[in-house]
Order: C-alpha cells, then structure tokens, then sequence
C-alpha cells in the first residue's frame, strides 16, 4: 500500500521532532517518496541535513529559500502529495490549520492540498487538554483530519498526561490505513482470526501451541490497508494491536467461536489464521491442581471446529499447518471444511512457520489449483492471499 505513494511529512517545533526521522526512515524504507517540510522551530530541534540523509530528497524548510528548487516549492508538494503526515504536531500549529493561518511553509503546503492530513499531536497535557486547543482539535476532525494520539503517559515536564507522541508503528498504521481508504477491498467487512487458542487445565495453567499470531496481525493490516472494515479476533499475544482494526481479544476455542459469530453476522470473508486448540481439558480444576504421585493424566475433549460450526455466505479461507504430505492433507481439509481457499504451510520447511517473520506456503484454491510461493515475509504472503480473495469477491459480485 505505501510503496511508490508520495507522503508529505511535516514537523514542527517540538522536543518529539527527532523521533520523525524514524518515522522518515521506515517509510522511506518501505517504498515510500518522503517529502519533509519543517517549520523554522522544527530545525531548532533537528536539522534538516537528517531528514535528507535519511530519505534522498530536498528538505522544505524555508518558504523563501531562494535555492530551492522550483518543482519542490510548498504548492508544487501539496499536489504531489498522497498524504500529509504532520508528525509530531504543535498546538501552535494546529490551532494555525484550525483558523487557516498560513505564515509558513508547512501551513501554507497544508491550505494548498488536497490530500488526507494525518495529525499526530505531542504537547504538553495542560495545552492539549485546554479548551482552545480541544476546539481546535475537533474542528479539524469535522473538516475530515485524522488524528493519531496523543497517548497517556509520562510528558518532558515530568508530570503524567495526556499529550505523548503516539508511536511510529501507529502512524505509519493510520497513514497506511488513510492510504487504503476507497482501496480494492472498500465496504467489505472482513474477518480474520489470529494467534493461538488457550484451553485452561486449571486456573494457572494453560494448553496452546507455539503460534505467534503475526500472519494473522498481517491479514489484518493488510486488509485495512485495502480500504475494508477488518475485525480482528485475536488470541493471546505479545503482537501490538494494529490501529484502524477492531480487535477482539478471546483466550479459549469456545470463545473464539463466540467471537467470530457474532462478528461475521454481515461479513464478506472469514480468513482463519488462528492455530485453534483441537483438544481442551474435559473439565478445568477450580483451584491451582496441586502435585500427588509420579504423573497426571488429563481427559481431553474436542473444541469445537470453528470452521465447521458458523455457516453464511461469505468467503472461507483457512490454514493448514503440515508436517508432511502438504498439498494432499491441506486439499482435503479445504474440502472437509468447505473453503473457498487454504493456505498450507510447512512447518518442518526453514524460516517458515511458527514464531518467524516469514512464511513458505502453498495457496490451494476450490478448484484444487496449488501455487506454492517461495519463502516470503508474513506481510508478502498477507498481500498475496489478498489477491487471491479479491478475485472471488470480484466474481461474487459479479454473480450478484
Ligand atoms: N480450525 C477451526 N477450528 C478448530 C481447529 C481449526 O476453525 N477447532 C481452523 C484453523 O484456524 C485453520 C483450519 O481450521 O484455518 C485448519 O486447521 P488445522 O488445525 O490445521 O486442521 P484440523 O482440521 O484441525 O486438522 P489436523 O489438526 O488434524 O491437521
């Protein structure tokens, strides 16, 4: 969604500035034309020599830099731009979009833009949290700004409150997210589960499997990134909840499938990444299981197939995960279960699987075609399995 997009990042004057230079650096790593435009107390803070060391191109500081090139003036940015990420925000100068004041070249490139503006304040809590700067703030959000942050915690001051700067992993989401709008997959809800389940024995302890939830995260913010409405149901992880996605958070199989019951009731497509239990504890203790003898034995009883067990007209994609016989034991599955599409991988293959930031995997579609991918980031793999659903929304549509 980012590579190739013109972002135009603004900075302004305050002690967060520096952390836009990773901002700067992750999108420009991911494909994306950074165009940073700074206000004169912006380069108090940070010198504009980082921001182009970082992103290759001209930096925008001074409206009357008589050796800046014509095709970088603020007018010729706010058309380039696909999106205007201004990041960290002062109250000085949201309060200058808010009245359309225009005396520097950040609000003068703002004024001239049609493109999205992201908002991503950072101030103290009392200046935040101030009435002038609250009205200010929802003014622009009627006028359609997207705000990320502030966040709660622990200000320059020294004191608590709400006016941190929000994190490089959630702007970069919001401004992926506003990228997306009207994308491929706009006013398709789609649901996706991640993560593995956990099936108590007793109230400290747990049956689950080694699952990480990250291919499930990427489905996720993949989908987001196409415009759709995702939902995430996620089992317990250490993965950051993706911004611009509803996430729900289950612990157990049963209530996994409570979740996606009620979730896909509406719903286009249902991708099961989740490594769900096939087995729970018949019964869970009530109080911590105390050692007696050599051994313990647990009765385990079936959870319920998930897959199986919600029916409706959406598109069903689920995981296979194989330790031999890939393609044949992932087809029958596809077919015991009614998918549209399986997605297999093997678990004994290197780099792939379990815990990892890659994937190799086999995608087998309902006519029983198999494309096998070469190893792949998770978010690679997201993006082709993507694709792949988009066709059949495509022809479901069509159908309709
Ligand atoms: N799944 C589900 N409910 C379960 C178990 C699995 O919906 N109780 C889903 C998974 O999320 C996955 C697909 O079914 O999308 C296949 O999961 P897997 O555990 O590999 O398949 P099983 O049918 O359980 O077969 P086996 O464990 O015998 O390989």
């Amino acid at each position: 969604m980012l590579e190739g997009k013109t972002v135009i990042l603004g900075v302004t004057g305050s002690i967060a500035a520096y952390k836009a230079v990773d901002i700067a650096s992750q999108l420009s790593r991911a494909g994306v034309k950074v165009d940073v435009v700074m206000t004169e107390k912006a380069t108090r803070f940070v010198s504009p020599l980082s921001f182009r060391a970082i992103t290759g191109r001209s930096v925008t500081a001074d409206m009357f830099d008589a050796s800046s090139e014509l095709n970088v003036t603020h007018i010729a940015l706010a058309r380039a731009a696909d999106v205007v990420a201004i990041a960290p925000a002062t109250a000085n100068v949201i309060a200058k979009l808010a009245t359309g004041i225009a005396d520097d070249v950040l609000c003068c490139m703002v004024l001239a833009t049609n493109a999205p503006v992201v908002i991503a304040p950072a101030m103290d809590a009392n200046m935040y949290e101030n009435p002038v700067t609250q009205e200010n703030v929802s003014r622009l959000k009627k006028r359609g700004f997207v705000f990320v942050g502030p966040k709660f915690g622990k200000l320059v001051s020294g004191v608590e409150g709400l006016g941190r700067f929000a994190n490089t992993v959630e702007i970069i989401g919001v401004i992926s997210q506003v990228l997306g709008r009207g994308g491929s997959f706009a006013d398709r809800h789609i649901v996706v589960t991640a993560g593995g389940t956990q099936e108590f024995i007793d109230p400290v302890r747990v049956i689950t499997n080694r699952s990480s939830g990250k291919m499930g995260y990427a489905l996720a913010e993949a989908a987001r990134d196409r415009g759709a409405k995702v939902t995430l149901i996620t089992g317990p992880t250490l993965l950051t909840r993706p911004v611009g996605v509803e996430a729900i958070d289950v612990c157990t199989a049963e209530e996994m499938l409570q979740a996606v019951r009620s979730a896909i009731s509406g719903a286009d497509v249902l991708v099961m990444a989740a490594a769900v239990a096939d087995y729970r504890p018949r019964t869970k203790a009530k109080e911590k299981i105390k050692k007696e003898g050599a051994g313990l034995t647990l009765e385990l009883e079936r959870t319920p197939d998930i897959l199986g067990e919600v029916k409706g007209d959406f598109i069903r994609v689920g995981f296979a995960a194989e330790s031999e016989n890939l393609v044949e034991n992932a087809t029958r599955k596809l077919r015991r279960k009614n998918l549209d599409l399986i997605v297999a991988n093997d678990i004994t293959a290197k780099g792939s699987g379990f815990g990892v930031d890659s994937n190799r995997v086999t995608i087998i579609g309902k006519d029983g075609k198999a494309e096998s991918l070469p190893l792949l980031h998770k978010k690679e793999v997201a993006d082709k399995v993507l694709d792949k659903v988009a066709k059949l929304l495509t022809e479901r549509y069509k159908e309709r």
